[in-house]
């Protein structure tokens, strides 16, 4: 069952996790990490889930070891590369010819600290991958939730989000580019995507709500990039700034299924700069409230995707299908 350790009473450590069977959950990064305990404890709670993985032996691999915890569980592995627009769409496809309902979607995977990369749809690695692809995502199968009552979007974030700002005249890092930035940046985005997603959802009168979540410093392969001195041996300086992924996975497991969360809630750790601990509900950095930089991100994104939401900002009431 999910991770259970000693925590302070009144922490939120999974205990109180409600039973899931009925629902169904896609999880993007499934077969590593933070999204790979987030999709194992979902599943042993009863949900159905959708493990979206870019290479499906990782995904079919982490199906094998959900299924010897949780022997009941139905699992799903979805190819999805959150870098290619192409491949997003297939699987919303994919997804969308055995689904006619989502209950959870849990956008977690990413990367960052990668070198300058452009992707095949001309855009640069991280932001690709970190927002747009989760934006294109979200946006191609967003039907197949707002109706669904207690359904809701977790947008997976960072404590590098603080320190980040949003060029919008550069938003593919081809004029300037730091690992640093770039990660940040990404980063930032998911908190102005998911606002703005729940504050378009809310004027349309949705059943489904977006919230935010980051793991803290959790110990994944989402090290494997950094510098030597914070991966290996045993993630180094790394260390006692973290805590194992699953319990990372607790603050996103409690922005999805926490009865008390709302739409536009932020759950993290509740320990040394956010870095460890049980999820405690946040407040995100000042630029991530900014409505004109959601705004404008979201138009930029749907140009960029060319994926347009079956939500406008000014149709309260009425969600078109
Ligand atoms: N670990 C931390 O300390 C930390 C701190 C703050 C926020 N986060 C956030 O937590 C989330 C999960 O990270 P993690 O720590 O669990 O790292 P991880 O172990 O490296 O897992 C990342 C997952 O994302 C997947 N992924 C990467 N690029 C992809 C793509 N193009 N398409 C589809 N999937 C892709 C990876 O697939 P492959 O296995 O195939 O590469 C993997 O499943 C990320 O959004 C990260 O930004 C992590």
């Amino acid at each position: 069952m999910t991770t259970k350790t000693n925590s302070p009473s009144g922490a939120w450590a999974g205990t109180q996790i409600p039973g899931q069977a009925g629902r169904t959950a896609l999880v993007t990064g499934a077969n590593s990490g933070v999204g790979f305990e987030t999709a194992k404890t979902l599943a042993e709670h009863g949900a159905a889930v959708v493990l979206a993985c870019r290479d499906p032996e990782k995904g079919q691999d982490a199906a094998r070891r959900i299924q010897a915890a949780a022997p009941t569980a139905e699992l799903t592995v979805l190819p999805l590369d959150l870098a290619s627009l192409a491949s997003v769409r297939q699987a919303a496809q994919q997804l969308r010819a055995t689904h006619d309902r989502l209950d959870l979607l849990i956008c977690n995977a990413g990367l960052g600290w990668v070198p300058y990369t452009r992707t095949a749809d001309g855009f640069e690695l991280v932001f690709a991958t970190n927002h747009l692809g989760h934006f294109a995502l979200t946006g191609r199968v967003l039907d197949l939730m707002v109706n669904v009552q207690g359904s809701r979007i977790v947008v997976v974030s960072s404590p590098a989000h603080r320190q980040a700002t949003i060029d919008f005249a550069d938003l593919q890092s081809e004029k300037h580019h730091s690992k640093r930035a770039a990660y940040g940046q990404s980063k930032l985005a998911n908190l102005l995507f998911a606002y703005e997603l729940q504050r378009r959802l809310a004027a349309a009168g949705a059943e489904a709500v977006a919230l935010a979540a980051h793991p803290g410093g959790a110990r994944s392969n989402f090290n494997r990039n950094l510098p030597w001195l914070f991966r290996g041996p045993n993630y180094g300086l790394f260390r006692p700034l973290s805590h194992p992924s699953a319990i990372g996975a607790l603050a996103i497991l409690r922005a999805a299924v926490d009865p008390s969360a709302h739409g536009g809630d932020y759950y993290a750790p509740s320990r040394r700069m956010e870095f460890t601990g049980y999820p405690v509900l946040r407040r995100s950095s000042a630029a991530s409230y900014d409505t004109n930089a959601q705004r404008l991100l979201w138009e930029i994104s749907e140009e960029l995707t060319c994926v347009h939401y079956p939500l406008t900002d000014q149709n309260p009431g009425r969600v078109s299908r």
